[in-house]
């Protein structure tokens, strides 16, 4: 396939999809949020007040569900079975669904050509966990995005102050590194950098910082 395809892996919390999406937009490439496919999924299978340990139920879930993307002024919008979801898809109850249904092989492979349908010209910018390594391992060029637990923390704290939310940085500190844990663990597209991916730690960086050394990778345009 010759149409490019920057792909974006890490942690949650380092930042991926902002800097993704700022990538895409300086680029005019499109964009996939691979996790909110599984969000999407998630959601769809609360809606059916599905069973989350019954993987065969799930399965049929990830084949039934029609999910679609819709750029507006206020953001992109997720469409899940034709109701927009986009805010019942940002909840932590979502997050940690999602992760448990991301853990099972065949939702996994069954959402496996949906994301290779977003490879279209002129590019892409694809943000997950296993873009580089798993879904468009022939990526010219390759992302593994960081930051320290703490940072993590840090910036997830803010965000959830912002919103009114009352949480300690220590309580979400353990349950970033419980969920890294998890990551990298699981048997199945396990959360760890392709071995062509560039690394890189923002840490101390400010957004731009970080959207200028991605964009550093591809070709400077002519
Ligand atoms: O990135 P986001 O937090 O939206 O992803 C939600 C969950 O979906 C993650 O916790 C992860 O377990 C799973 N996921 C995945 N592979 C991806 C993207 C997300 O397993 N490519």
């Amino acid at each position: 396939d010759s149409i490019p395809v920057l792909t974006i892996d890490g942690p949650s919390g380092a930042g991926k999809g902002t800097i993704s999406r700022l990538a895409a937009s300086r680029l005019g490439w499109h964009y996939l949020d691979s996790g909110a496919l599984y969000r999407a999924v998630g959601v769809a299978a609360s809606w059916a007040d599905l069973d989350v340990s019954d993987p065969a139920a799930l399965v049929r879930c990830t084949f039934d569900t029609d999910i679609g993307f819709r750029e507006t002024g206020q953001g992109l919008r997720v469409i899940v079975d034709g109701v927009d979801a986009t805010d019942e898809l940002r909840l932590e109850t979502t997050g940690a669904l999602a992760s448990a249904i991301a853990a099972i092989p065949e939702v996994r492979s069954a959402l496996k050509e949906r994301q290779r349908a977003f490879r279209q010209a002129p590019g892409l910018v694809a943000d997950g966990r296993d873009m580089g390594t798993v879904i468009f391992p022939d990526a010219p060029f390759k992302v593994f995005l960081t930051a320290s637990a703490e940072e993590r923390a840090d910036r997830r704290y803010k965000q959830l102050k912002d919103k009114g939310v009352s949480v300690t940085i220590d309580g979400l500190l353990r349950e970033i590194l419980a969920r890294d844990a998890r990551d990298a663990q699981r048997t199945v597209a396990p959360l760890r950098p392709a071995p062509d991916a560039v690394l890189i730690d923002s840490t101390g960086l400010s957004i731009d910082q970080v959207v200028a050394q991605v964009l550093a990778l591809l070709p400077s345009p002519a």
